[in-house]
């Protein structure tokens, strides 16, 4: 497995790659690397000949306030994840070889990124679409993998890509947990003992409104207020927002029918988690 941060060279990998007549996948990632991009990985390493991982921690999806300086990072424990996981290339740019002191080109797709994280993350999808369609001119994939615990993510970039005809196959994944139910993710690295327990309030109400859906109950209120008091019994969690909304579109809705995502933003204490789950043809 090789690693560069050099666009020019992972271009020269593809080309070669493709004159050998090979397919690609990209999972894109922004490092600190966990089971979930491991079954990201696992995934795109069965479905393709060659596997590149992207590894950058992306400064314009990061709002003002939040945890760009922060955010967790361990290239040396990523390597060893990709390797062992059969990756073929990571590619590990620093900022300014993704951005130009004078770049001033973004990728926005409208309405899909307004609701849910959109509104208290206004920025956050511009930032992602961008640096995405940065990912895929650099890359040129055949096929791209990104895991369902970002459903809106996956919404936004699967939009993004019917919108702008790239020629490249969207893979979602379903959500990797803890043993004891919380989705992994970088930002549990966040949490003290106290909050890490306190966490489980998330897993807890999405499992508990997926059942209400699967015993019959079609008022998304009901379920959502459900998952709500299960959340507000927690005191250290503070409810960004809980909401069910068509699962392509990311517009609300009042009935549970169709492809539908329940999704939630909740902070405990500073670190702010997200957790979901998805219904199809109820
Ligand atoms: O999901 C992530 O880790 C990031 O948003 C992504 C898709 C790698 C873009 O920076």
């Amino acid at each position: 497995m090789n690693i560069t941060g050099s666009i020019k060279e992972v271009r020269a990998q593809v080309k070669e790659w493709r004159r050998q007549g090979l397919t690609v996948g990209l999972v894109p990632t922004m490092g600190y690397l966990h089971e979930g991009h491991k079954s990201l990985i696992d995934r795109a390493v069965m479905e393709n000949d060659r596997v590149v991982v992207s590894d950058f921690v992306n400064p314009i999806q990061f709002g003002v306030n939040e945890d760009l300086s922060t955010y967790p990072r361990d290239i040396e424990a990523d390597k060893r994840l990709c390797e062992a996981a059969g990756a073929d290339l990571i590619f590990h740019p620093t900022p300014d070889e993704m951005y130009a002191a004078d770049f001033f080109t973004f990728v926005e797709t409208q309405k899909v990124s307004e609701g849910l994280c959109g509104k208290s993350r206004p920025t956050h999808f511009r930032g992602v679409c961008t640096v995405v369609s940065k990912l895929f001119h650099i890359v040129m994939p055949d096929r791209a993998y990104f895991g369902e615990k970002d459903a809106q993510q996956l919404a936004v970039v699967r939009r993004m890509v019917r919108d702008l005809n790239m020629d490249i196959e969207i893979v979602g994944c379903p959500i990797i947990r803890e043993a004891d139910g919380l989705a992994k993710s970088s930002r549990n690295t966040y949490l003290n003992k106290e909050e890490r327990k306190a966490a489980l309030v998330l897993s807890r109400a999405i499992f508990h409104g997926r059942e209400m859906v699967e015993n019959g109950e079609q008022n998304a209120e009901t379920v959502l207020s459900a998952m709500r008091d299960i959340i507000e019994s927690e005191p250290l969690a503070r409810i960004d927002y809980v909401e069910m909304v068509d699962a392509d579109s990311i517009e609300p809705v009042t009935k549970v029918h169709g492809r539908v995502l329940a999704a939630m933003a909740v902070f405990i204490g500073k670190t702010r988690l997200i957790d979901n789950f998805i219904v199809e043809n109820c």
